[in-house]
């Protein structure tokens, strides 16, 4: 199993810039399964989430091509329903093609994607929405079987779940007349979706206001550069303030960043957006942040709150760090436990006791956030830091290693036999 060797005690220092965003480069793949004409994809990164969901496509049909980072798909002929069972229990994003393949092909039978680490993962909301389109879904033997024609409605969605309304917005587009979905996520990544699907005739109004009017569209291919991915520009960001140092982002969207910028500052941090593009730094005490929670966005981002916790475990006083998009997601505190960090768990929420110096030891990735968050911890720490399971980390972050060796890190990339 290859794992991280991290010699502590250097800053992160430099310029980066940062590729298009999984949780925007995924739903726009899945979306190919809409048109019949060729897209082509600039700047993605080379992640095994994006490699799985390429295989998903070439199994219903696609053609699919990859040069550095632009990625050719060519839909025509794409006629596949059934998501072979090893494909779709491999990547969660699977479900992400419901709704695109039934409403190209008319039915679809994938299998239930399951739980992760971070919690049950269910998808009742994509569910509800598809069956308010008019989908007949069948439930059973862990497989869901999806057939009928798509029409217009009205659909409100009880939570603004990311993944249903990019999946009811995808099968919207191909139904007969209009849709209104209220209550819809409004993330970066949401918001590149529609306007990947815009780029392709989509017609779709209300982007980025949480409720989207979607109108049946006659689709066309394009050539589409997803958004800059705001997670790892945050955890680079975060990396920054954390160790001391100064590190910019090139082509970071500030407006996509704000809750972590402004959370930075109140942790004494320097931040500054301009033509270069976002940069943090830190040069006096970390500051403790009293209560902090996690929220669908414009609120701060749960795929931050492990490098943000730890981060707290730097600033001298009591933090409250709280999740609540997801039912486990504490899953780094036991490791950064291990570094020597003191935090209490209760329920979702985490106590940090923040100042005490940290010191290498080994630790487990058990999610790709948490494995990024004992990065940063390991680059505080005296002496050597091994995170293992980086797999889990590459599923997020291309080439973690390297970008933070850039920033002149002691950090390199091993083999263990454990
Ligand atoms: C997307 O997951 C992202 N993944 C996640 O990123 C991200 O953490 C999450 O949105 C929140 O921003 C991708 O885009 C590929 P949700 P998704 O549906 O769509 C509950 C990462 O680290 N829910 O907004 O699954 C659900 O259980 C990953 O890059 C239902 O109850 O997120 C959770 O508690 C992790 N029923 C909450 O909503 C449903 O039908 C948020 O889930 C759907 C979701």
């Amino acid at each position: 199993m290859e794992a991280f060797r991290i010699i502590g005690g250097k800053p992160l220092v430099g310029t980066v810039r940062v590729c298009a965003a999984k949780n925007a480069v995924l739903p726009i793949l899945a979306a190919c399964m809409l048109l019949h004409e060729p897209v082509t994809l600039n700047g993605c990164p080379y992640l095994s989430d994006v490699e799985n969901m390429l295989s998903l496509l070439c199994a219903l049909g696609c053609r699919t091509r990859r040069e550095g980072k632009t990625i050719q798909i060519d839909p025509k002929g794409a006629d596949g329903c059934v998501m072979p069972e090893a494909l779709s229990s491999a990547l969660r994003s699977s479900i992400f093609m419901l709704g695109p393949v039934l409403a190209r092909n008319g039915m679809a039978d994938f299998a239930y994607p399951g739980g992760c680490e971070i919690g049950a993962r269910p998808i009742d909301l994509h569910l509800q929405g598809l069956r308010k389109l008019g989908a007949h879904i069948e439930e059973k033997h862990g497989r869901i079987r999806c057939e009928g024609k798509l029409r217009g409605a009205h659909i409100h969605l009880d939570y603004p779940s990311v993944g249903a309304t990019e999946n009811i917005l995808m099968a919207a587009l191909c139904a007969e007349g209009t849709t209104v979905l209220s209550n819809a996520a409004r993330e970066p990544e949401v918001n590149d979706l529609a306007n990947f699907l815009r780029t392709c005739g989509g017609r779709i109004e209300g982007v980025g206001t949480g409720t989207l009017t979607i109108h049946n569209s006659v689709l066309h291919g394009c050539t589409y550069a997803p958004v800059p991915d705001r997670i790892t520009a945050g955890t680079l960001l975060i990396g920054a303030a954390m160790t001391g140092g100064r590190v910019t982002v090139a082509d970071a969207v500030p407006e996509h960043l704000l809750a972590l910028t402004e959370k930075l500052k109140e942790a004494g941090c320097q931040v500054l957006c301009d033509e270069s593009g976002v940069t943090a730094s830190r040069t006096g005490k970390l500051l403790p942040i009293s209560r902090l929670e996690t929220a669908p966005f414009p609120g701060f981002p749960t795929d931050l709150q492990a490098p943000m916790t730890a981060l707290l475990t730097q600033a001298v006083g009591t933090s409250l760090m709280q999740e609540k998009v997801f039912e486990n997601r504490m899953l780094h505190v036991p490791e950064l436990k291990k570094l020597g960090a003191d935090i209490t768990v209760q329920g979702n929420s985490a106590i940090v006791s923040g100042g005490r110096p940290l010191y290498g030891a080994e630790v487990t990735a058990k999610d790709l956030r948490a494995g990024a968050a004992l990065c940063l911890a390991g680059l505080c720490a005296q002496g050597e830091t091994i995170v293992k399971n980086v797999r889990l980390i590459d599923r997020g972050y291309a080439r973690f290693e390297e970008i933070l060796k850039s920033l002149g890190t002691d950090i390199e990339r091993i083999e263990r036999n454990d």
